[in-house]
């Protein structure tokens, strides 16, 4: 049985599947309520829903492959009418943390190529301020220790991702880079802190994603809410 979290998951990517029409181009999210959608969405395909999309990381490329949704290769010009994603963090304006999953580059980039985005998520993930979940960061190897120092320049405890079972051993990014988890306690000034980290060499990309999200679908008491910015 699905624990009450992976339930509400389940429920929010069902109620997204709704909103996904035929002859759309899609841009597939990354994590465990992403893979519900896919999944959900592999079964519509499979009854014959015609759409196409392109996948926000290697696994959820593969996840769709396996369910004969049809893929799309990255390409000057294409743009997504609907992107589907959870997130880490959402607050009431529709600011988001996301980079849990690892997955941030090709999220920012694919969700920026869309025409809107589609937030899905459990209650869990809504707060009031940013920051209680740490910052992803993508970072280039080389970079990694003038990053940690610039990070802790700006209030940060970074920490670098690295496997469960082996500390020594470092996460890669479907890049091959770094990923780094920041500690900012509260994140007030989002739009601040997201300029700053945009200077400092060799972080690819940061988990702060504003102005993208349009819409979030969030169960709250079992019942989908529709949250907008
Ligand atoms: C992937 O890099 C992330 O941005 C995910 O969207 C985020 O971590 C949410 O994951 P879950 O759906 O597994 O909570």
């Amino acid at each position: 049985a699905l624990s009450p979290q992976e339930l509400e998951k389940q429920q929010a990517a069902a109620a997204a599947v709704r909103w996904v029409r035929d002859g759309m181009v899609l841009g597939l999210g990354t994590g465990t309520t992403s893979a519900h959608f896919i999944k959900q969405l592999g079964e519509r395909v499979q009854a014959g829903l015609k759409v196409q999309g392109t996948a926000t990381s290697l696994a959820s490329e593969a996840l769709a492959r396996q369910l004969g949704i049809p893929l799309l290769e990255p390409r000057r010009g294409l743009t997504f009418d609907l992107a589907v994603d959870g997130a880490d963090e959402l607050d009431g304006q529709l600011r988001l943390i996301k980079g849990g999953g690892g997955a941030l580059l090709r999220e920012k980039t694919i969700e920026t190529a869309s025409r809107y985005l589609l937030v899905i998520a459990d209650s869990s993930k809504v707060v009031p301020v940013l920051g209680r979940f740490p910052l992803p960061l993508e970072v280039v190897p080389f970079a990694l220790p003038w990053v940690l120092d610039a990070v802790e320049k700006l209030g940060g405890a970074p920490v670098l991702r690295t496997h469960k079972d082996d500390s020594a051993s470092p996460v890669y990014s479907d890049q091959r880079n770094f990923l780094v988890d920041c500690h900012f306690g509260q994140i007030p000034d989002a739009e601040g802190l997201a300029v700053r980290l945009k200077t400092i060499p060799g972080i690819v990309e940061h988990g702060l994603f504003m102005g993208l999200a349009k819409a979030a679908v969030v169960i709250q008491g079992g019942v989908a809410q529709v949250l907008k910015p």
